[in-house]
């Protein structure tokens, strides 16, 4: 596996970036699938590729797993192979959201480098409601769709075929909050001094905070 990225040619570059933004748990994968079917933009999720090498044993996966289990990123070098050799797989055209990537500033430079970001939407929630949501998150393996056993009830019928991560517990979520805040939380600041970021409150309901997505991205196009 290739971790020289910085050698490798940019490729050509890709329209209409949006990051979604925020720690474990604020909803940016909840909020990425309302926001795409509404903008047709792309959802590429770092999280779901690396969990599909996992699920696949390729390489990547069994380098990255150790990293996810323990709640920890997994080293910048794999991610960028990684996004580099997705992107050159979709039609950038529609656009792109970004949900968990990047999560580190050199991450946000190669980023830089390789597309045009519109803007970063950031989704705010304080660490107290973090566990909570994440111990209760429930992914039906079947649609991908994600739920929670009181915020979003699944429907009866499919509640047994339904999954719980394996990085979904209360001692890792600790762990995974401890990493955003030393290295993710930094792109706040880095993404404000470039312009590029609104926040929006991701403690209220999820259809309050899909309004309030909706609105900072208009206001990002005017
Ligand atoms: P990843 O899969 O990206 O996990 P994460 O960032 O920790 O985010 P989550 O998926 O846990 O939460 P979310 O914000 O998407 O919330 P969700 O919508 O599901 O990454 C996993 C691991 O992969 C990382 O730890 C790392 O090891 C590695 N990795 C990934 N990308 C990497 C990168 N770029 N660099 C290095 N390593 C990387 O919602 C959570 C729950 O809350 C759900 O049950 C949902 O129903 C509920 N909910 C959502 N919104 C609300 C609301 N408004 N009110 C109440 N409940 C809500």
């Amino acid at each position: 596996m290739r971790n020289d990225f910085e050698a490798r040619p940019v490729p050509p570059p890709v329209h209409g970036s949006v990051i979604l933004l925020g720690p474990p748990g604020a909803g940016k994968g909840t909020q990425a699938t309302r926001l795409s079917e509404v903008s047709g933009r792309i959802i590429l999720s770092t999280g779901d590729l690396l969990r599909a090498s996992v699920a696949a044993d390729t390489e990547l996966g069994r380098a990255a797993k150790g990293y996810m289990d323990a709640g920890e990123l997994v080293p910048d070098g794999l991610i960028l192979g990684l996004i580099e050799a997705h992107l050159s797989t979709l039609d950038t055209d529609q656009g792109i959201l970004f949900d968990g990537f990047p999560r580190t500033i050199p991450q946000a430079e190669a980023l830089t480098a390789l597309c045009h970001i519109e803007m970063v939407l950031c989704i705010e929630v304080i660490d107290d409601a973090i566990v909570e949501r994440i111990v209760g998150r429930r992914m039906d393996p079947q649609t991908g769709e994600i739920y929670h056993v009181i915020h979003k009830p699944p429907p009866v019928s499919i509640v047994g075929r339904l999954i719980q991560r394996r990085d979904d517990t209360e001692e890792t979520v600790r762990t995974r909050l401890s990493t955003y805040h030393e290295q993710t939380a930094p792109l706040v600041d880095h993404f404000s001094s470039l312009g590029l970021l609104r926040c929006v409150d991701g403690g209220q309901n999820i259809d309050q905070v899909h309004v309030d997505l909706l609105a900072a991205m208009k206001e990002e196009s005017r």
